[in-house]
């Protein structure tokens, strides 16, 4: 793995709840074995007249919080954080270049430098615009600048940020953030696919019936209504998170591990994919009343800041077709929602059962397509999160006969847990953190790849489809039956 170099990394929004919660420990992490650590600098910056040393108490407490030792984050504190106010308009970029040359001549860092946005998605145009026009695009060394998602919020406004993106940077500067591609179990996919012989040649049309993709969270909008409400279930999770684990169990082999070969394999996946039709493809629904964990909560229109009469959906179940020679005609179904019963990704992949079942009751054979039929099929579980692994379905023999003096086969499963092998996970921004520091682009959405994703869900995104109401702490509202009856991982109402 390529070494950190020295580096002033700065963090627009570096008052705001992203920096405290994830940048900064993942920062602070990665720093602390560093040979450079001591040249290795963070900025934060935002419109708040805070000083570097209420900058580093906010971070000593974040810090403290996720059981670091007070006097390594002291020191790290002191010695590597700064902050420069942006003034009330937070516009002032000549203030931030000016800094930015005093810190890197006074601390003697080589001029690479990373921005990260951590800012509200409308002020990200003007933020990259404001960076061009005071040359911050250039330096000596590196500049990298890094978006979070949502990148736009459909395709026309995706292609027009791109296009101010590249008036002051090239693309192999641009890191544009989609936190699932951090998470180690994620980026496994592609270990697990390219290097298993055994699943990769099975992993086709031949041999697959169908592939289900579930992204459940316990949790409602909390505190984030008013963003939430304007985005909806569809921009906010299935265009990118989603989207992106279909494009990992999809994808063709790619040339080689380069970033640029993988991510090809990625946008012609999602220029295969068929757009859904808002009316067989998809349902939505919005959560009410109910209760999750035991605990009653309160519904989605009564949330904090969302309308009383709002029809955003806070789930979305999708039937897509990926129409290349290796998937057509396997559906990929997608369901994600908010207020689910429990927190679960997972992918299901449904292997084609035997042509002929020979393990019936009644000792007759029977064909899979017959209504009686009782054959089962294998299944993979990949689970992306919490307990992270695999399980393999399938089916043996259960001792003894049954009343008809017949064989009963059981499902049984071979499984493997990812904490069992290798201990907890790294986190997610730790390792996009670290990649975007030593410049590997290979977790990071391409300009292409972004637009390709809005391009994909266009008809939905301005639907008038309807939104059914389900209760909290269920699978999803009934008319998802509509789609897929039996889902494998979890039940509609029953997890
Ligand atoms: C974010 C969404 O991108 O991902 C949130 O904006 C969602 O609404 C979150 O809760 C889920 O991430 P994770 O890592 O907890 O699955």
């Amino acid at each position: 793995m390529p070494d950190i170099q020295p580096h002033l990394f700065v963090i627009f929004g570096a008052t705001g709840d992203l920096t405290k919660r994830k940048l900064i420990p993942a920062l602070f992490h990665l720093m602390e074995d560093a040979d450079v650590a001591r040249r290795c600098v963070v900025l934060g910056a935002a419109r708040s007249d805070w000083s570097d040393e209420r900058f580093r108490e906010s971070a000593r407490e974040a810090l403290l919080d996720n059981g670091y030792s007070e006097e390594a984050v002291a020191k790290w504190c002191t010695r590597n954080l700064f902050y420069q106010c942006l003034g009330e308009g937070g516009d002032d970029y000549e203030a931030l270049r000016r800094r930015v040359d005093q810190l890197e001549r006074h601390l003697d860092l080589p001029g690479n430098r990373a921005f990260y946005l951590s800012l509200p998605p409308p002020v990200y145009g003007p933020a990259i615009d404001g960076l061009g026009d005071v040359g911050l695009n250039e330096s000596p060394g590196w500049t990298r600048v890094v978006v979070e998602k949502p990148f736009g919020n459909d395709l026309a406004s995706a292609q027009a940020l791109n296009e101010r993106v590249h008036r002051h940077f090239d693309e192999d500067q641009v890191y544009r953030i989609d936190h699932y591609l951090g998470k180690e179990t994620v980026q496994n996919l592609m270990a697990f696919r390219f290097g298993n012989a055994l699943f990769e040649s099975i992993w086709n049309r031949e041999h697959i019936e169908r592939v289900e993709i579930t992204v459940s969270e316990d949790l409602g909008v909390g505190g984030r209504g008013g963003y939430y409400d304007q985005s909806g279930h569809v921009r906010d999770m299935v265009q990118n998170h989603l989207t992106q684990l279909l494009t990992l169990v999809a994808m063709e082999p790619p040339a080689s591990m380069d970033a640029n070969a993988i991510r090809q394999e990625k946008v012609k996946v999602l220029t295969s994919v068929q757009q859904p039709n808002p009316e067989t493809d998809v349902v939505f629904g919005q959560y009410g009343a109910g209760t999750v964990d035991g605990e009653p909560v309160p519904g989605y229109r009564d949330e904090p800041d969302v309308p009383d009469d709002s029809d955003t959906e806070t789930f979305a179940a999708l039937r897509l077709n990926v129409a290349n020679w290796r998937w057509q005609g396997v559906p990929f179904y997608l369901r994600t929602g908010k207020r689910l019963p429990t927190k679960l990704t997972q992918i299901a992949v449904r292997f084609q059962g035997a042509p002929v079942s020979l393990f019936q009751s009644d000792g007759q054979p029977c064909i899979p397509q017959d209504a009686d039929c009782e054959a089962r099929s294998n299944e993979l579980l990949i689970t992306l999160q919490p307990n992270e692994g695999f399980d393999l379905r399938f089916e043996v023999k259960a001792p003894g006969e049954n009343e008809n003096g017949t064989m009963e086969l059981e499902t049984q499963q071979l499984s493997f847990s990812y904490a069992d092998a290798f201990g907890p996970v790294p986190d997610a921004y730790e390792t996009l953190l670290r990649d975007i520091i030593v410049g590997d682009p290979t977790l990071f959405v391409r300009a292409d790849e972004v637009e390709a994703s809005w391009q994909l869900y266009a008809p939905l995104l301005d639907t008038d489809n309807a939104v059914h109401p389900y209760e909290a702490g269920t699978w999803g509202p009934e008319a998802v039956d509509r789609l897929l009856e039996s889902w494998t991982s979890g039940g509609r109402s029953d997890p």
